[in-house]
């Protein structure tokens, strides 16, 4: 029987336990009690995952006692809109939501940073709960408190730093999430080994076809490390003024990957993928990390089936140009977070275009 494993995010008065393990939902009333909680709550989830575990989590709740009102939203990234934030406000003023009342997000990042945006400004801020059900969400979204909608033209532009009260992770929902989703996910947790942790990324390299395989014991091990880590990085840098940008490597050619694909060709995690190895090789191009270091980390992302390259058919111009505009940059210079070999990073400014370029030379 694997044991629940409780870790805590130290913030101070804005602190919280992330709790993973295995069937933790039926325990969720358990772990709402200290949370002190009004009895009307909102859960918000979306078509997938209502179908999946909408029941049982309603059904949870409601015998500790909790009324809950649902609103359910489409199974899509165009969810994280101010229409939608809009509907859940509508939500909670019809079910009589006050100010310790709950929102309980249950679904992977994109319930959990919509919901999360309505708990940050529904009277100013109301308890926010977590039940994230994908591996992203686990590892990365539903930790540290990033809350946003987006924008027509941009994504996560509307949004906030407000954390939950509590995550509680069910390693058991992973069982039903598409092998291509928890790949995905992977990607944010080899990000955490090349960052953070060597020993780690050795651990990931010996047990990615387990992690394949969805072994229970295993995902909770990752699970646990990469909270840890990311939980160490938000507790020294919670609004991300240092330290904490480490966590965007891979994120900027990641996300202008992710923009030439119109959100549509790759998820996330797997455009994160293929702006690892390209950070990678501008480090290497740099003289700042040795090509067997490069090699480690795209043979890792390569065996998690993770994509390596940059699509032949994007324009490199157009990609340049998204880095540009990156949000994360700082006086129009381009920001990327560079490996200096597995386990340690470092951020750098970008000098000159021929630099950016290097990310398409093998
Ligand atoms: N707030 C943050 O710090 C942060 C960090 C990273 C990403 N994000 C955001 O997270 C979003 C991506 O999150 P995601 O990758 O979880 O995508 P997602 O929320 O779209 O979920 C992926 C798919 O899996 C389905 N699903 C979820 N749980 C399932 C389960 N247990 N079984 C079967 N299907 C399941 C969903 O319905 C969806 O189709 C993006 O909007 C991104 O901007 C936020």
């Amino acid at each position: 029987m694997m044991q629940v494993k409780t870790l805590a995010v130290d913030l101070g008065d804005r602190g919280y336990n992330i709790v993973v393990g295995c069937g933790v939902l039926e325990q969720i009333p358990v772990y709402l009690k200290p949370l002190k909680l009004s009895r009307r709550c909102l859960l918000v989830t979306n078509s997938t995952v209502d179908a999946l575990y909408g029941d049982r989590v309603r059904r949870v709740l409601h015998e500790g006692g909790y009324d809950v009102a649902t609103c359910c939203v489409e199974d899509s990234e165009t969810a994280k809109s101010l229409d939608n934030a809009s509907r859940l406000y509508d939500a909670a003023l019809e079910h009589g939501l006050d100010r310790l009342s709950a929102v309980i997000a249950l679904g992977g990042g994109v319930v959990g940073d919509l919901a999360g945006f309505v708990a940050a400004t529904y009277m100013r801020g109301v308890p926010f709960i977590q039940l994230p059900t994908t591996l992203l969400a686990q590892v990365d979204s539903s930790v540290g408190g990033k809350v946003a909608v987006n924008h027509p033209l941009v994504k996560n532009i509307i949004g906030a730093f407000y954390q939950p009260r509590i995550v509680i992770s069910d390693i058991s929902t992973l069982k039903t999430l598409p092998l291509q989703e928890l790949r995905a996910g992977l990607a944010e947790v080899i990000k955490y080994g090349v960052i953070w942790d060597r020993n780690f990324f050795t651990y990931l390299s010996k047990n990615v076809s387990s992690i394949l395989s969805y072994d229970q014991e295993i995902l909770q091990n990752i699970i646990v490390r990469s909270c840890e880590i990311k939980a160490e990085i938000v507790e020294a840098d919670e609004k991300e003024e240092g330290l904490r940008m480490v966590l965007n490597y891979g994120h900027s050619f990641g996300h202008a990957v992710e923009t030439l694909g119109n959100y549509e060709e790759f998820r996330h995690g797997e455009a994160v993928a293929i702006g690892m190895v390209a950070a990678a090789r501008i480090a290497q191009h740099l003289g700042k990390i040795s090509p067997s270091e490069v090699d480690m980390i795209r043979d890792l992302i390569n065996s998690a089936g993770l994509p390596t390259v940059i699509p032949s058919d994007y324009s490199r111009e157009k990609i340049i140009n998204v880095l540009f505009y990156d949000k994360k940059n700082r006086g129009r210079k381009v920001t990327l977070v560079l490996p200096r070999k597995v386990g340690q990073v470092e951020i750098y400014r970008v000098k000159s275009i021929s630099e950016l370029t290097c990310a398409w030379e093998f």
